[in-house]
């Protein structure tokens, strides 16, 4: 069955009214998360601890109707504990395979800068092919297989951060800030009472708005969010001018394109539309486009930020009217 883009519309504004039950504000960062998971891609998260990433993605499978799973990455974790086994069973002398936590909907990968590269990779491989192979057998992952990983942005000393090619394969960055005073004020006056988002979370409080296995024909609806070619334009000039910028020895790349485009179908749909307007592209730039660029070192020093270079090119490139 297909869903028409105003069932879309409704089921977005019914996902943001249950998750609002939980999280307390951080509407920008629902919005990134729900453009992740709408349009199939991975999502990094930044922020400092405490501040609801983890509870974020517990609500987001409970209102998709999806499982999640956490994995805290470490040194010492292995390949395998994130794919799954082989473990010898003594009963009936064979070898059974023991899926590990990568058969879920939604991956927590928590801290993915604390394990070493070849941890790194394997989830990395899993995120880009959708399927992992254990002892030469391969598995294809869930159809709403969706990585949000978290980098510890604090503790610097025994971290592998991410390199550039795998910051790629993650179609936003959601920056997580701490909540403003209302917010904050909000927080605390529920946890006077048996009311924390927890137990909200826990209890009866919180609805699943559709079922996991409808989550594929939504996405098809999207495809029905018109998008101009005067904006397919603007949006390929947006990545293109990264690759030229003064201020930029790495641009995007043209997985970002893509990105941007998706992302910017599904921001539509979130705001209740049914076509892409520069606007949309203009708000996801940053968080599309940010994580991928690399400055010259000498704009750097100088205390010069991406967010600055992508806002400098979001004044160069002509908006279409
Ligand atoms: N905006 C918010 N809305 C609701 N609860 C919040 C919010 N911000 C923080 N909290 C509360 O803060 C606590 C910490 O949340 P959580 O465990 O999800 O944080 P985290 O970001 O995953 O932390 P860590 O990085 O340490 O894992 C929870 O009890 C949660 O209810
Ligand atoms: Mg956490």
């Amino acid at each position: 069955m297909e869903f028409s883009t105003d069932e879309l519309k409704q089921v977005m504004i019914r996902l943001r009214r249950e998750i609002a039950k939980v999280i307390i504000g951080q509407d920008d960062v629902i919005t990134c998360a729900l453009i992740a998971v709408f349009t199939n891609n991975h999502a990094l998260i930044e922020g400092v601890p405490g501040i609801a990433k983890t509870l974020l993605v517990r609500t987001l499978a409970k209102v998709l109707g999806c499982e999640s799973a956490r994995v805290q990455f470490t040194p010492d974790l292995m390949p395998s504990d994130i794919t799954g086994t082989n473990v010898f069973n003594f009963q009936n002398n064979e070898f059974n395979l023991v899926k590990g936590p990568i058969f879920t909907d939604f991956l927590l990968a928590d801290e993915i800068n604390r394990a070493p590269a070849k941890t790194q990779a394997a989830l990395l491989q899993a995120m880009q092919e959708r399927c992992v192979t254990i002892d030469r057998q391969t598995l294809q992952l869930d159809a709403n297989f969706t990585v949000f990983a978290t980098q510890n942005p604090i503790e610097y000393e025994g971290t592998y951060p991410l390199p550039e090619a795998q910051k790629d394969r993650f179609m936003l960055k959601i920056s997580m800030d701490c909540p403003g005073r209302e917010d904050e004020l909000m927080l605390a006056s529920r946890m006077l009472g048996d009311d924390s988002p927890e137990q909200r979370l826990a209890g009866g409080h919180v609805e699943t708005v559709i079922a996991a296995d409808q989550l594929a024909e939504f996405r098809h609806t999207l495809n029905n969010i018109t998008v101009r070619q005067e904006l397919l334009e603007y949006l390929v000039d947006i990545v293109r001018a990264t690759r030229t910028h003064e201020t930029v020895l790495v641009g995007a790349s043209p997985r970002a394109t893509q990105a941007l485009l998706q992302a910017g179908r599904a921001h539509a749909a979130i705001a209740e539309r049914d076509f892409v307007s520069p606007d949309d592209i203009k708000t996801l730039a940053p968080a599309v486009l940010g994580h991928r660029l690399i400055l010259r070192p000498e704009y750097e020093i100088e205390g010069h930020t991406i967010a600055e270079s992508i806002g400098s090119i979001l004044q160069e490139v002509a908006v279409p009217r």
